[in-house]
């Protein structure tokens, strides 16, 4: 019972060939005599006949077969008669008249049915995921995941990039995150980190001399759980010597058109894609990762605000905070309670409140219109570009509140007003970012990206100076508002990397254990160098068009970083503990 034959490659030509087929039990059904079963492969599915006629003990034997076993079969090829043709299938001309049946695996039971199109509930999902695995959806995203991997190797490769691994157990390499830990049995008391991206090691491998350097490679980031983050992940790690920010951006941006064009059907909004700057991006769109496939863009009224006999919006401003609108088009007739839903929905962003101006024929209509001059409002409206039937959704607040409301109020308003254009693809850069972004938490500047960027060529001066004012040669790629990626070029000098580790509140000591050998490595030879690291995981979301990265991850983590499947974390062995010289402390009352 060697397989001979896949059950979605057969055609109407192998009709009369005799084949084996190995696969899967899709569905059964009893028509009195007769027994159709769909056994599905990889390749496909096809029907087979049971006739108890032909083969009363083949028929037997799958007479109780339970949806979901796997089974050998032996049988002909054959047309099927006039009129059971089904169109729908691309075995659908044909089918295998059973002569014998071997059943490889039983099924007892099954916790949800593959076929029938019903959506389990995720947790269930996630801890039978080799089940779910089954279902044509995943299979279909699994293998484009692969193909986009493979397309990814065949187009680096041609570049002269090499294709390099680096290790898991490492020395903390910082990306902002949490680390996680492994301790150590040899040198007790001792802990690797398992690397954040392989951030330091690619960067030596440029001091190493090869020049053109990616991985597909598995990061590991201990953060609370975020939309569309995994505690591991996996990135196109890419890094090159000897170029400028525009060679590595001109790169990726073209494997990824090509990739684009090769595994989706979206239309590019523009090619190449547009630059803006960190500065430009927030204040036209609130964030730092546009969707460009709309509009509604943030309008600036704070100078309305400053002079305006409404008391939210002038102080506001005179705290040093701004006052800025989105324009909802056509929403001017909204009723007060569809008005107090984005009010509440604004709040649950972190604004204080939400004001509305409804411009109809009728004029201005705002719940705090009679603070403001009719010459006020019609500014107002003039500012924004307001037409009649438009509904202005004003904010007042510090201006990083500001722009995170607005920004989401646009991203929820987009799409329920149905403005994103889902056959469009597009893409932008964002450039221009400051070195050093304040930790309001930790009370200290961090670096915006990672320690390890270079200011712009005229900033170095201003980085030994006056770091804050420092901008980097950063930058980030977004696609329909999500970023898929980020990278810069690096300091390759010792001097600057040790004036980056001072700023941001190392001490001489602790940069020394830290990050002594990247130093000591800038002192033997590092040429220029820079890259950019792509999310994978999220690529492939977007071109499958699946809403979330778990559904292109064969076995990933739940939101609270569980393996419901393996059950991990879980607690290990006393004795694994003890050789780790570990011992777990009990959480105080
Ligand atoms: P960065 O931290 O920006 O850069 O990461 C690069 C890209 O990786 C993706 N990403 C994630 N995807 C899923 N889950 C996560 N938890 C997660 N975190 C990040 C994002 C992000 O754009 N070493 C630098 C790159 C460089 O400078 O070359 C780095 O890791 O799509
Ligand atoms: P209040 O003075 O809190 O009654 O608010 C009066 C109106 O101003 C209400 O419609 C609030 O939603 C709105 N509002 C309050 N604070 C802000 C703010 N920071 N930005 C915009 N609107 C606000």
């Amino acid at each position: 019972m060697r397989r001979t034959a896949k059950c979605g490659e057969l055609r109407s030509v192998d009709a009369g060939r005799e084949v084996v087929l190995n696969g899967w039990v899709q569905r059964r059904r009893d028509h009195g005599a007769l027994i159709f079963l769909d056994v599905r492969d990889r390749s496909g599915i096809i029907q087979v006949v049971f006739d108890p006629t032909e083969s009363p003990a083949a028929h037997e034997v799958v007479s109780h077969l339970r949806i979901e076993s796997v089974v050998a079969i032996r049988g002909a090829v054959r047309l099927r008669p006039v009129g059971t043709v089904n169109p729908q299938i691309s075995t659908g001309e044909i089918e295998v008249a059973a002569l014998d049946v071997h059943v490889l695996n039983k099924v007892s039971q099954l916790p949800f049915s593959i076929g029938d199109g019903t959506e389990p509930d995720e947790a269930v999902r996630l801890k039978y995921r080799y089940l779910d695995l089954r279902r044509p959806r995943l299979q279909r995203a699994i293998v484009l995941r692969y193909q986009i991997t493979k397309r990814i190797r065949d187009f680096l490769d041609a570049q002269g990039f090499l294709e390099i691994e680096t290790p898991m157990l490492i020395k903390s390499t910082p990306e902002g995150a949490r680390d996680f830990l492994v301790p150590s049995r040899l040198s007790p008391g001792d802990f690797y980190a398992l690397p954040q991206s392989p951030q330091q090691l690619k960067q030596l491998l440029m001091v190493a001399g090869f020049e053109r350097y990616f991985q597909i490679a598995r990061c590991f980031r201990d953060e609370d759980s975020r939309a569309e983050r995994q505690p591991e992940f996996t990135q196109l790690d890419v890094e090159m010597s000897f170029v400028e920010q525009r060679d590595v951006m001109e790169l990726i941006e073209s494997l990824l058109i090509e990739l684009a064009q090769r595994f989706t059907s979206l239309r590019l909004r523009e090619a190449p894609f547009p630059i803006l700057s960190f500065e430009e991006s927030i204040a036209r769109f609130g964030n730092d990762h546009p969707d460009l496939r709309f509009g509604m863009e943030l309008v600036d009224l704070t100078q309305y605000g400053k002079q305006s006999n409404f008391t939210v919006f002038r102080t506001a401003v005179t705290r040093g905070g701004q006052v800025k609108a989105i324009l909802a088009p056509g929403c001017a007739g909204w009723s007060r309670r569809e008005i107090e839903e984005v009010t509440e929905r604004a709040r649950t962003y972190g604004a204080r409140g939400l004001v509305s101006f409804a411009v109809r024929s009728e004029g201005v209509v705002s719940p705090v219109g009679k603070f403001f001059t009719d010459q006020e409002l019609a500014a107002i409206v003039h500012t924004t570009g307001a037409q009649l039937g438009d509904l202005i959704l004003a904010v007042a607040d510090a201006p990083a509140v500001v722009a995170k409301v607005l920004s989401r109020l646009r991203t929820d308003l987009g799409e329920q007003l149905g403005l994103i254009d889902k056959g469009e693809l597009a893409g932008c850069w964002i450039t221009g970012f400051p070195m050093f972004e304040w930790n309001e938490e930790e009370q200290r500047y961090q670096a915006m990206h990672n320690p390890f960027s270079a200011p712009i060529p005229e900033h170095y001066d201003l980085l030994m100076r006056d770091p804050v004012k420092a901008m980097a040669q950063q930058y980030d790629v977004v696609w329909n508002g999500m970023e898929i990626g980020g990278g810069s070029i690096r300091i390759n000098q010792r001097m600057y990397l040790e004036q980056v580790f001072r700023f941001i509140g190392l001490s001489g000591e602790q940069i020394r254990e830290r990050f002594g050998h990247m130093l000591e490595a800038f002192d033997m030879g590092a040429p220029p160098h820079g890259g950019i690291a792509l999310g994978l995981d999220r690529l492939v979301m977007l071109i499958a068009g699946e809403p979330s990265i778990r559904e292109v991850i064969a076995f990933p983590k739940n939101s609270s970083a569980q393996d419901l499947l393996f059950g991990a974390p879980s607690p290990v062995d006393p004795q694994q503990l003890l050789d780790l010289h570990l011992a777990i402390m009990q959480d105080q009352p």
